[in-house]
């Protein structure tokens, strides 16, 4: 298999934060690659990294062998039109229909498309989701499982190559997530796209990921198949994988707060900056 993305020692600073730090990472084409980690651990910065909405202090991103240039609109703009992507929280326009909300996906990534055939993919990608006909319902009308459905629906109707999910199942009841686990499954299996999927869930992840990475401290601990998580000898991936309270990561976050704590007491410089 060739990979589809590559990421080569890539750093982001955000609000004086190491956020990425040296990350580097392989995607390859026709995988579901499944990315685990705390929250503010900078899951949705690396994926907006991808897509070219974050430049980095340092480091390379290559989609297809075909590198970003931030300088350059129109290699930004085509590697762009490859992806799709479910933002987190869905970021649909409650002022719209269902349906103008896809094909306000199709107008920005496939302006040149006919009509007839916009409203035939839009259409089409209701089927995909479980959803078909539901296209003139208003947004504010449906339910949060609904919602994720039809953001799926609208991040994989210009057919990209590569889908990146920020969060899919987060917020909803286990049912639901269990069918929308189901539906990833099930259309990685129609269409031939390349998955990135972001998840605090580890359940999720080990449900529809090929292969899952976990981020932790601006870089890559641990890469590997859900079997291979569930071996791990790696403390900080077991804590997180058993979702414990007690372990190595904690332990960390309890010094750091301390430092913290000890330099606002002598009127250092961390609370000043904020
Ligand atoms: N545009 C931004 N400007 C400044 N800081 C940012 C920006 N986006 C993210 N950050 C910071 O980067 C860090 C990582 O954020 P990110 O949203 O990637 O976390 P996450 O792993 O996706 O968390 P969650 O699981 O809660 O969604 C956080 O400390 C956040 O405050
Ligand atoms: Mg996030």
């Amino acid at each position: 298999m060739a990979a589809i993305i590559e990421v080569y020692d890539l750093h982001k600073v955000l609000n004086k934060k190491k956020v990425l730090d040296g990350l580097s990472l392989s995607i390859q084409r026709g995988e579901t690659f499944v990315l685990i980690g705390q929250s503010g651990v900078g899951k949705s910065v690396l994926l907006k990294h991808l897509i070219g909405l974050m430049r980095p202090d340092k480091g390379e991103i290559f989609i297809d062998g075909i590198q970003l240039d931030y300088d350059k609109p129109e290699i930004m703009s085509s590697l762009r039109s490859r992806f799709g992507m479910l933002f987190q929280g869905g970021a649909l326009f409650d002022s719209l229909t269902v349906g103008e909300n896809i094909l306000f996906a199709l107008e920005h990534l496939r302006p040149e498309m006919d009509q007839n055939e916009k409203l035939e993919r839009m259409r089409r990608s209701l089927e995909l989701v479980e959803l078909p006909g539901i296209e003139d319902l208003m947004i504010a009308s449906l339910s949060g499982g609904m919602m994720k459905r039809v953001a799926l629906a609208r991040a994989i109707v210009a057919e990209p190559e590569i889908v990146l999910f920020d969060e899919p199942t987060t917020g909803l009841d286990p049912i639901t997530t269990a069918t929308i686990n189901d539906l990833i499954v099930d259309l990685k299996k129609k269409l031939a796209m390349t998955f990135v999927v972001v998840t605090h869930d580890i359940k999720s992840a080990l449900f529809i990921g090929d292969r899952i990475g976990m981020l932790y401290r601006g870089q890559l601990l641990f890469e590997g198949t859900p079997e291979e998580l569930k071996k791990t000898n790696n403390p900080y991936v077991k804590q997180f994988v058993e979702g414990r309270s007690q372990g190595p990561i904690t332990e960390e976050y309890q010094k750091q707060l301390q430092t913290m704590k000890t330099l606002a007491q002598s009127g250092g410089e961390v609370w000043k900056n904020k």
